[in-house]
């Protein structure tokens, strides 16, 4: 398995002394829980500390999901609801809902429109809800658990607690009472595991494993990573490259990153590294500004700005080089649309062609670069890629001296939604 990084620029040469220190520092600090937010450490030895029991649950409770269900209805926002988002967009088809059971999302906006018209469709499946708050008190996602529980309990009465699966901290906020009241099975998201980075705890997985994908693969993606990411070696950890890279281009004046997709699976994966990036470093007047592109689509939108505007950005392109299905360009007798150049060249191939030409012209036009490069898309490669961002990001806030696994910013929101709301405790 392997993950490549490289940038556009001479990587050698900022790999200063004073950087160096200042990693060996930060790798400490990691690895001997001692860092600052070392509390919310939990996720970096979390793949390799899995128990298969603990694993067995999970298949055992996904099973018991298919058999009753067809539609698993997953409740959340933020960490709660876009690693899993991100893996299912990544692996399922277009066009068809999921592998072996249909997963929606709800919790992560506020529509009346969209829970009255899910309703509906839910009428004709048979659903099971998975409710994710760690805090258990996140406001959008409890909104739509009150609409959603009352409409299990008119359905399904007494048998609807069967069906409502809780996944929360284990000893502490609303919803861990509400289930306790009501008798919900309860998964826990482990205390020292903040939500952007629990998608290989319960949170992550249940949907996952639920909707039929291999999160033993995903599992195994995530433990490879965590072995490889382990290493201080500057030059041969991609974690640490990336993180070095971009504090250098921040340190030049580009405090803000694209990050770059050909492959439209991967759309949901750019807004999880939105979420993990923007909310882990974007404190105290610093941090780089995470936004996302698709291409081919956004070279006739954004790709304007890209190479004409404020040079403000560099661009990191997320590579995969096989894709999963493809085709090939054929000849046509009569070449109407003057394609047949074109002829025995994949569709693959000439988005790889298109990355060249892109990032040549978007470096001409003065946008630092970085490339990461997968091999494929599937479980494993996923699990290892999403873990590979999470040792990244830390890297990357702690080497701004910010701490990478609070969120004061989104707190604040939180709270004042309570003020405003004149919620009992908060006017
Ligand atoms: O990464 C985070 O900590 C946040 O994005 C949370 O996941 C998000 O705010 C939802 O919080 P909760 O799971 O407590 O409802």
């Amino acid at each position: 398995m392997k993950i490549s990084v490289n940038y556009s620029g001479d990587y050698s040469a900022i790999v200063t002394t004073e950087i160096k220190h200042k990693i060996q520092t930060i790798h400490h600090g990691i690895y001997t829980k001692k860092a600052v937010g070392a509390d919310y450490l939990g996720w970096v030895d979390w793949p390799s500390s899995l128990r298969q029991d603990w694993l067995k649950e999970l298949h055992d409770t996904a099973n018991d999901i298919r058999e009753k269900s067809n539609v698993l209805v997953v409740i959340g926002i933020g960490g709660s609801y876009l690693g899993s988002k991100a893996v299912l967009e990544a692996l399922s088809k277009n066009f068809h809902p999921y592998n072996k059971l249909e997963v929606i999302f709800a919790g992560h906006l506020v529509s009346g429109s969209y829970l009255k018209q899910l309703m509906q469709y839910l009428n004709s499946k048979e659903v099971t809800i998975n409710i994710i708050s760690k805090s258990g008190t996140t406001t959008e996602p409890a909104i739509a658990s009150r609409f959603l529980i009352q409409y299990m309990e008119k359905r399904y009465g007494e048998q609807a607690s069967s069906r409502i699966i809780v996944t929360t901290d284990e000893n502490k906020g609303a919803l861990r009472s509400l289930a306790i009241e009501k008798g919900y099975k309860r998964l826990i998201v482990p205390e020292d595991i903040g939500g952007r980075y629990s998608v290989f705890t319960a949170v992550g997985l249940l949907p996952i494993v639920a909707a039929g994908y291999d999160i033993a693969e995903f599992i195994n993606g995530a433990k490879m990573a965590e072995q490889d990411f382990r290493t201080l070696d500057i030059e041969n950890n991609p974690a640490i490259k990336y993180a070095i890279i971009r504090k250098h281009l921040y340190d030049s004046g580009y405090p803000l990153e694209i990050l770059a997709t050909f492959d439209d699976k991967l759309k949901y994966v750019q807004e999880w590294w939105k979420q993990l990036f923007g909310e882990s470093e974007g404190k105290e007047g610093k941090g780089i500004f995470p936004t996302s592109v698709l291409y081919s689509t956004d070279l006739h939108s954004l790709g304007q700005y890209i190479q004409d505007g404020k040079r403000i950005l560099f661009e990191t392109f997320l590579l995969t080089e096989k894709a999963d299905e493809d085709l090939t360009v054929f000849e046509s007798p009569q070449n109407g649309d003057e394609l047949n150049y074109l002829s025995g060249l994949t569709l693959h191939e000439f988005n790889h062609v298109c990355y060249e030409a892109t990032s040549n012209a978007h470096l001409q036009g003065g946008v630092p670069q970085i490339s990461i490069t997968i091999e494929q898309v599937d479980e494993k490669h996923l699990g290892y890629l999403l873990y590979f961002y999470m040792m990244a990001c830390a890297f990357s806030a702690y080497l701004l001296d910010i701490n990478p696994f609070d969120q004061p910013g989104v707190e604040e929101y939180k709270t004042n939604v309570f003020k405003f709301l004149k919620k009992p405790g908060y006017c």
